[in-house]
């Protein structure tokens, strides 16, 4: 589907984001391995997220909508878990299916994960090869290096090494193995990435020692927890970015999500000078929350690199729509993660990005914009990748002339809101 996306002067008003999606995947999961009953709010009710909850009703966990965004889990505890006859659907989803080869990893019998094209173009030896070190037998195509996989868990070593990757799916498919495995597992980490995992296991009693770089962990059952999960903070960066560069833009945004290995987005606006409020930082469950207000600001270019980028992962294609309208140049760098997202989105930002007239060059590792020319509308293209979507949709915003863009239906995996979020809010300041 093709839609049309028209310039606009200002953002304005309060935009209440949907869950975060982060945490709902773990909320389902994790309390689908508990024996008992969990109640999760603010559910962030998107196709990746409804992926793991299909996922986990396949292995027998009762998952019921009390509401839009409430869900009660009804589990009868991981040992009472049976692999579906067929395979699990993970839809678009790279976090279902690596914390999901993890749940297989300790269950009896075989489980098969498969995904749309896109999913199956994404690594999973990274998680399969540490998994099979652990005992589980894997297979997937291309030597076990892409999905359909299949997996056949039941008796586990514990892990004990250093991740390959800094991926907080890998780490969080290798803790949830670990509680199924014979002994006590040590993985190291080799840069800090999203601890939601760590945070939830341990509000539900398991035996999670925390001493960075090494997470230390035993095998234990779960209990349940009623979970409130805060805004997207990656589903908050687009209003953030939208308001930023918009003039006469004020933006409110209440719950947010603040966890700090989630706040890079923030700090590289800040160092933008974007003009950024945080109110009633508060913590719920171990997870910072706090309210925002975004003021346009005239930003300058900036380097994103290290454990900012890290940080920020998920947030790169908004922020690099940002130095776009900097002034200056941005270097984003040690980003070659992004080349195995929903989209290679190195190449498709830089795709999008040179449609509307911005200057930009292409790093194996990174994007090189060189901001505060005028962006002129185009035909633009989501590639099917929701974030891509929502970035180049902020990025029209700012042009002169219509743009229009292909794909437009991606939002859905994260955000089904935000095209009416996207008109309301810009209707309210025309
Ligand atoms: C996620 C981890 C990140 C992130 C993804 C969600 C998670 O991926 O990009 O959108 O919920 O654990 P990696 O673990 O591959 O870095």
């Amino acid at each position: 589907m093709t839609r049309r996306l028209l310039p606009a002067p200002a953002v304005q008003g309060t935009v209440r984001v949907p869950g975060d999606k982060s945490i709902s995947h773990r909320a389902v999961i994790l309390n689908g391995l508990a024996q008992g009953t969990g109640r999760v709010t603010g559910f962030a009710r998107g196709a990746d997220t409804l992926a793991s909850v299909a996922a986990m009703r396949a292995l027998g966990v009762t998952c019921a909508f009390e509401s839009e965004e409430t869900l009660r889990i009804h589990s009868p505890g991981r040992g009472a878990l049976h692999p579906p006859a067929g395979p699990i659907d993970c839809g678009n989803s790279g976090t279902t299916m690596r914390l999901l080869a993890g749940v297989a990893a300790g269950l009896e019998g075989r489980v098969e994960l498969d995904g749309d094209a896109s999913l199956r173009r994404r690594p999973m030896d990274r998680v399969i090869q540490p998994l099979a070190a652990m005992g589980a037998r894997c297979a997937g195509r291309a030597e076990g290096r892409f999905a359909p996989l299949v997996i056949e868990g039941g008796s586990l070593t514990p892990f004990r090494g250093r991740l390959q990757v800094a991926s907080a799916q890998v780490k969080s498919a290798l803790l949830l193995a670990a509680l199924a495995a014979d002994g006590p597992s040590e993985l190291e980490e080799i840069a800090p990435t999203r601890d939601h995992t760590e945070i939830m296991l341990r509000a539900m009693g398991a035996p999670l020692d925390i001493d960075p770089p090494y997470l230390r962990i035993a095998p234990a059952g779960l209990t349940p927890v009623d979970i409130a999960v805060a805004g997207d903070v990656s589903a908050a960066a687009f209003w953030l970015v939208a308001a930023s560069i918009l003039p006469e833009s004020e933006l409110f945004l209440p719950d947010v999500g603040l966890n700090p290995t989630r706040t890079g987005v923030l700090d590289a606006l800040w160092a933008m000078g974007a003009d950024i409020e945080v109110s009633a930082r508060r913590s719920v469950a171990g997870e910072v929350v706090g309210d925002l207000r975004v003021r346009s600001a005239r930003l300058s270019g900036t380097e994103i690199a290290g454990d900012l980028t890290a940080r920020a992962i998920d947030e790169l294609p908004v922020l690099a729509v940002a130095a776009a309208y900097a002034q200056g140049t941005t270097e984003i760098r040690e980003a070659a993660e992004l080349r195995v997202k929903e989209s290679d989105r190195i190449a498709t930002t830089a795709a999008g990005l040179r449609a509307l007239g911005v200057a930009v060059e292409e790093r194996p590792d990174g994007l090189q914009i060189v901001g505060g020319g005028r962006l002129r509308g185009a035909p633009l293209d989501s590639y099917g990748d929701h974030r891509l979507a929502m970035a180049l949709a902020v990025a029209a915003l700012g042009a002169s002339g219509d743009s229009e863009i292909g794909g437009d239906t991606a939002v859905a995996v994260s955000y089904p809101a935000f095209w009416s979020d996207l008109e309301r809010l810009s209707h309210a300041a025309g």
